[in-house]
C-alpha cells in the first residue's frame, strides 16, 4: 500500500546582513536598530511558524508573539504557549510543518542565526535579505550565502533612507530559487512526532481523496525591540 502523501509549505528564510562584510550578529546581539526593518520583519513572518537556533532565542528574550516559535537546542527548552522545542533540525521542520498546515498556511520560516541558516539552507525557496549599508563591522556571527544568478532570482527590491529610529540605510531584496523544492510528507509522519493531531489532520488528508488507485499528484506549493 502506498501511503497517501501532501505538500509540505514552503521553506522561506529572513536575515539582514551588513554590506559589505555579511555580519548578522556582535555578542549575542544584532550589531544595529533599524525599526522600519524589525517592522517588515513583522510583516512577513506574524502567524506563520518560525525556526531559530536557541542562541537566537535568548537573545530576542522573550517569544515572538503570533507566531509559532520553534527552538532548536540540544537541551530541553520548556514548551509555552506558542513555543516547541527541537531537539534536531528534522523535528523542528515537522514541528513546523504541523503548525503549518494546521494553520493553513504556505510558507514556514527559518530566522536565524548562522548555525541554523546554514543547516537549513538547502530546504530554503526564498530568502528576503536585508543589506545594510553600515560600511565595515566586526562581528561573531556571519551569512555569507552567495546568491548566483543561475540559482536564484530576484522578485523585489527596494532602497531605503534610515528614517526615524532606522540606524542606517538598507536594501531589502526577495530572491526565489529557481528550483524550489517541494516537500511532501505522509500523515503517519506526523502522527509519530504528535499522535494528538490526529483528528485534525483526518480532514487534510481525506479532504482531496478520490478513491483507490486514483490519488492526484500534488501541485507544486508554491532586550527585544518592540517592533517585533
Ligand atoms: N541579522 C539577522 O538577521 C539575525 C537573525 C538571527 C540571529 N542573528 C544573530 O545571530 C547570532 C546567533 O547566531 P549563532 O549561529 O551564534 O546561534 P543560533 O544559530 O541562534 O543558535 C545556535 C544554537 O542552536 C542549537 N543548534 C544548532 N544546531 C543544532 C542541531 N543540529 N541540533 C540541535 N540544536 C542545534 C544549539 O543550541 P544548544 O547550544 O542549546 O544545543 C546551538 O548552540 C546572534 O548574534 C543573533 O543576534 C542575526
Amino acid at each position: 500500500m502506498t501511503l497517501r502523501k501532501i505538500p509540505m509549505p514552503s521553506v522561506t528564510s529572513i536575515v539582514a546582513r551588513s554590506y559589505p562584510d555579511n555580519i548578522i550578529g556582535v555578542d549575542g546581539q544584532l550589531p544595529w536598530h533599524l525599526r522600519t526593518d524589525l517592522l517588515h520583519f513583522k510583516r512577513v513572518t506574524q502567524n506563520h511558524a518560525i525556526i531559530m537556533g536557541r542562541k537566537t532565542y535568548e537573545s530576542l528574550g522573550r517569544p515572538l508573539p503570533n507566531r509559532m516559535n520553534i527552538v532548536l537546542s540540544q537541551k530541553e527548552v520548556p514548551d509555552a504557549q506558542s513555543v516547541r522545542w527541537a531537539r534536531d533540525p528534522e523535528t523542528a521542520l515537522i514541528l513546523a510543518d504541523t503548525h503549518s498546515i494546521l494553520a493553513g498556511q504556505k510558507e514556514l520560516f527559518v530566522i536565524g542565526g548562522e548555525t541554523i541558516y546554514k543547516l537549513f539552507f538547502k530546504f530554503i525557496n526564498r530568502v528576503w535579505l536585508t543589506e545594510v549599508f553600515c560600511g565595515p563591522l566586526n562581528g561573531d556571527a556571519k551569512f555569507e550565502q552567495v546568491f548566483d544568478s543561475q540559482e536564484w532570482y530576484p522578485v523585489s527590491e527596494r532602497d531605503y533612507s534610515p528614517a526615524e529610529n532606522d540606524d542606517w540605510p538598507f536594501r531589502i531584496t526577495c530572491l526565489n530559487r529557481r528550483k524550489p523544492l517541494h516537500r511532501m510528507r505522509s500523515r503517519e509522519e506526523f502522527l509519530a512526532v504528535d499522535p494528538t493531531v490526529r483528528s485534525r489532520l483526518d480532514s487534510l488528508f481525506g479532504a482531496s481523496r478520490v478513491g483507490a488507485g486514483m490519488e492526484k499528484q500534488p501541485q507544486a506549493t508554491k532586550q527585544f525591540p518592540m517592533e517585533l
